[in-house]
């Protein structure tokens, strides 16, 4: 189980071992922008800030978005605690 904090709301919740951080953040009732679920639509895109997620398949971004922290959230699973935004810009 892992504890997620959205920024910039502060919002947080828990995702269990091995559940994507959509499903957890839906599970939780935490409203989180998706559609397809499926890796396809990038509705769910977010920025990691902190922390790990792992993928059983590596979704489509380029080696830039990655350094930038961008990830999928219904294809990432946590594997550790993780502070994720919605936002754009580093000056938070
Ligand atoms: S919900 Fe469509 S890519 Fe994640």
């Amino acid at each position: 189980m892992f504890v997620v904090h959205l920024m910039p709301a502060g919002t947080q919740f828990e995702v269990p071992a091995n559940k994507t951080l959509l499903q957890g953040a839906l599970d939780a009732g935490v409203p989180f922008p998706n559609r397809c679920q499926i890796g396809a639509c990038a509705t769910c895109l977010c920025r990691l800030q902190k922390g790990e997620v792992n993928y059983h398949l590596e979704p489509m971004l380029t080696e830039q978005e990655k350094q930038q922290g961008w990830i999928f959230a219904c294809q990432a699973i946590p594997c550790s605690d993780l502070v994720v935004s919605f936002e754009e810009s580093d000056d938070y």
